[in-house]
């Protein structure tokens, strides 16, 4: 009997040193004290044994009862001392304090400008179509009226991804979308009205307009009564929806081997309407695209007979008419994903 009054009174008096407690330095303190591995309650526990065995019982549930009682004693207090911390704590969250908003992504700006040219031409009834960026040679110059060792090879610095001694079916990263108008060509018949938009890779060293990696969006349209002046319907409703309804557009002879007569378009200076700036280089023009009718040849080579069906295409880079259309000055930006830049689109 003596032996567990002796035990309550301990177990007493471990709860008041307890109650004291308001640090979690002391705190851990008392935990090794009373129910660490040489504290109080294990030398109770120890001392069981050495009693007479009819006091043993009783002895033993009071030190055990006693250890669930401190140890429930502990974890209460654990809670208090750590709950008083985070509220005086500096970190503690002030509801006051007005909410940070979240940061949304957003579409790249290239993207944007992509759809906002997709959805002019698919309003002009045209459909959107995308090819393979490793292409063939047969399709990227071949079929386009661009026969091997044909000097026009030279305006687009290739990167070969798979070239055998004697040229046959050269793997190439396509240097620009107009593979797909043979592609197409030659698994349809017309009508044809398609964009093509899509990746295109040159071999070249980059500079503020030049990147080895371009988007462009091509144009095909294929039918029995095609015009020149359908080509300047369609590019000049474009050039007005993008850049502004009293754009001028001028057309200028160019060459293009897949086309004939080939082109390129020019709008008059938005930034200065013509009177010279450095946007149009003091010409008052700024030259966006380029074009012209369906080559024969090429219409041969997809079995298309040129007496019968007429076409017209075009082709422009996506990322000139971005940096025309927001002034940006180095093409580069569209892909160092600095945020600094991508965020004001
Ligand atoms: N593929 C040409 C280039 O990358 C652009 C082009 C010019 C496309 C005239 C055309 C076209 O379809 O008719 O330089």
């Amino acid at each position: 009997m003596e032996a567990t009054n002796e035990t309550e009174k301990i177990i007493s008096e471990q709860l008041s040193s307890l109650n004291k407690i308001d640090t979690t330095e002391s705190l851990e303190e008392w935990r090794v004290n009373t129910l660490g591995r040489q504290g109080v309650i294990t030398s109770i526990l120890k001392s069981i044994s050495s009693l007479p065995v009819e006091e043993r019982k009783a002895a033993g549930s009071a030190a055990n009862q006693g250890k669930t009682r401190l140890q429930d004693a502990f974890g209460i207090k654990q809670k208090q001392l750590l709950a008083n911390a985070s509220s005086n704590s500096s970190d503690s969250i002030d509801v006051s304090l007005p909410g940070r908003p979240a940061t949304r992504g957003k579409l790249h700006i290239v993207t944007q400008t992509i759809r906002e040219i997709s959805s002019v031409f698919v309003s002009l009834g045209f459909q959107i179509q995308e090819g393979p960026e490793v292409e063939w040679g047969k399709y990227n110059f071949d079929m386009l009226n661009i026969p091997q060792d044909h000097p026009a090879r030279d305006m687009w610095d290739t990167l070969w991804v798979e070239k055998n001694h004697d040229d046959s079916e050269p793997l190439l990263l396509r240097t620009h979308t107009s593979p797909m108008q043979a592609r197409i060509m030659e698994s349809s018949t017309p009508p044809i009205r398609v964009i093509i938009p899509g990746k295109c890779y040159r071999y070249e060293a980059t500079d503020a307009t030049h990147e080895w990696q371009l988007t462009q969006i091509e144009g095909l349209a294929v039918d029995s009564d095609i015009s020149f002046a359908d080509l300047k319907g369609t590019l000049y409703e474009f050039a007005k929806r993008i850049f502004g309804q009293d754009r001028q557009v001028r057309f200028r002879c160019d060459y293009f081997p897949f086309v004939e007569p080939g082109v390129d378009m020019s709008i008059d200076c938005f930034k200065c309407s013509g009177k010279g700036c450095s946007i149009c280089s003091h010409t008052g023009w700024i030259e966006i695209l380029g074009a012209g009718m369906v080559h024969p040849n090429v219409f041969k080579g997809v079995n298309y007979d040129p007496e019968k069906y007429k076409g017209f295409a075009f082709g422009m880079g996506v990322e000139r008419i971005a940096m025309l259309k927001y002034e940006i000055d180095d093409i580069r930006n569209f892909y160092t994903n600095d945020l600094r830049f991508l965020s004001q689109f």
